[in-house]
């Protein structure tokens, strides 16, 4: 299926690698002008040109998004060269597997500010450019560990995946009058860095219990994520879309 994104902007957060890697390198490839912000600056970089080399265009921002001075740098940014935001993506996340008896005040924080408060804030401030010109789309990347809750992950992942899916209906609420449409996507286990550190045994498991019985790809979360940001799915907003082999049938 090709998408026609050419000269929107798409601001993909945590894209350096990963799933937001996999879904920069699909709006560019859509022809999107992409914003790789992440706080892995030589990464960032790296994609930006391998992204020039095909053509396309990208520009990486040292952003952690859990500093809401440094998400504020990010849009100031973008604004300048482009003058608008058509697209974000939340991609940025942490998922630390401490059991839930072992987690510090510290951690706890942590995982909420990069999870959560950076998704809440990037999208406030996003919000109010898109509403200016009365048309944007949105979309977080939660998890299915936020609708069943955390063994296999963190009590303050899930809860902030969970905190997200419910994010996610409040600003399509408050977005449906202005044209902005909010969605998220919930991968269930996906071979990103972020999994594939996890024991041999524990993957194994992990795909017996998964219907499709195989582990997912970022590339099957991007394919979702380039559906929602584009005008195919005009009349979808604040719906989670679950890319999990058929983990969750919810
Ligand atoms: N991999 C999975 O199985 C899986 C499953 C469900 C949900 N998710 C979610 O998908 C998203 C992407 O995960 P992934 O698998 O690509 O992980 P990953 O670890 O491969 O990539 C995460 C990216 O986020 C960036 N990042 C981390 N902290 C940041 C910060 N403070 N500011 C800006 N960037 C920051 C990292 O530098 C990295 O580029 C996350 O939100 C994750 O929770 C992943």
């Amino acid at each position: 299926m090709k998408y026609d994104f050419e000269d929107k902007v798409a601001v993909v957060t945590g894209s350096a690698q990963g799933i937001g890697r996999a879904i920069a390198l699909g709006l560019a490839g859509e022809g999107a002008k992409v914003v790789i912000a992440d706080v892995d600056s030589e990464k960032a970089g790296l994609l930006q040109k391998e992204i020039e080399s095909h053509g396309q265009n990208a520009l990486a921002i040292l952003t952690d998004v859990s500093e809401v001075s440094s998400l504020d740098r990010l849009i100031g940014k973008v604004i300048d060269k482009y003058a608008r935001i058509d697209v974000l993506v939340n991609s940025a996340g942490i998922c630390p597997r401490t059991d839930f008896e072992q987690i510090t005040e510290d951690e706890w924080d942590k995982v909420l500010s990069v999870n959560l408060k950076g998704v809440f804030f990037l999208c406030q401030k996003v919000f109010a450019h898109m509403k200016k010109r009365r048309q944007g789309n949105m979309i977080n990347i939660a998890s299915s560990a936020g609708k069943v809750g955390g063994i296999q992950v963190g009590a303050h992942y899930s809860a902030s995946k969970a905190a997200i899916i419910c994010l996610t209906k409040t600003f399509a609420l408050h977005g449906a009058p202005y044209g902005i449409r909010v969605n998220a996507v919930c991968p269930g286990v996906i071979g990103t860095e972020m999994t594939m550190c996890l024991p041999r045994e524990r993957l194994e498991t992990y795909r017996k219990v998964i219907p499709l019985g195989t582990i997912g790809t970022a590339e099957d979360v991007a394919n979702a994520v380039l559906f929602l940001a584009s005008d195919r799915s005009n009349y979808i907003t604040g719906e989670l879309i679950d890319v999990d082999g058929g983990l969750i049938m919810d």
